[in-house]
């Protein structure tokens, strides 16, 4: 079974959808594996991103992903990664089409509700980053 790695970001978890968010994997399908609410460091935010290291963008992402906690979630079923592509909708939420979580949920390209992992070699790097094998169930 495939899986994939969502995060729900500060401007999701501070408006309180969560569950609405989660909600929408499960009914699609998907299965939550592992899940866990965080503060993350600045140290974290920057690993983790670190392949846009050198975008203009870099250090606005990591203080937005440090302004608050988020929810990592190891989302698993069949197709999951491109599945979570397509509940997320488009990185920009003025260009995402209606009913996805973007649409609904996220205000602008810097505050846009969730991650998702964008292949399924990267899901695996990043579902290790977050989680010990036997936090996945
Ligand atoms: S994607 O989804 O990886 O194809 O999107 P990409 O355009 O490559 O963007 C990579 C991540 O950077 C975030 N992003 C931005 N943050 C702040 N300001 C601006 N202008 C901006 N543009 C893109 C985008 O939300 C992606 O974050 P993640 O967490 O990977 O979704």
């Amino acid at each position: 079974m495939e899986q994939t790695l969502s995060i729900i970001k500060p401007d999701a978890v501070a408006k309180n959808v969560v569950g609405k968010i989660l909600s929408r994997f499960e009914d699609a399908g998907l299965r939550i594996a592992a899940t866990r609410k965080m503060q993350l460091s600045k140290a974290d935010a920057e690993a983790f991103y670190a392949v846009h290291a050198e975008r203009p963008f870099f250090g606005e992402l990591v203080e937005f992903m440090i302004s608050g906690p988020v929810v990592v979630t190891v989302l698993e079923g069949e197709n999951a990664m491109s599945k979570n592509r397509d509940l997320m909708g488009a990185t920009n939420p003025k260009e995402a089409e209606a009913g996805t979580i973007r649409a609904d949920f996220a205000e602008s390209i810097d505050a846009n509700a969730v991650h998702g992992s964008d292949s399924v070699e990267n899901a695996n790097i990043e579902i290790n980053f977050f989680f010990a094998q036997k936090e996945i169930c």
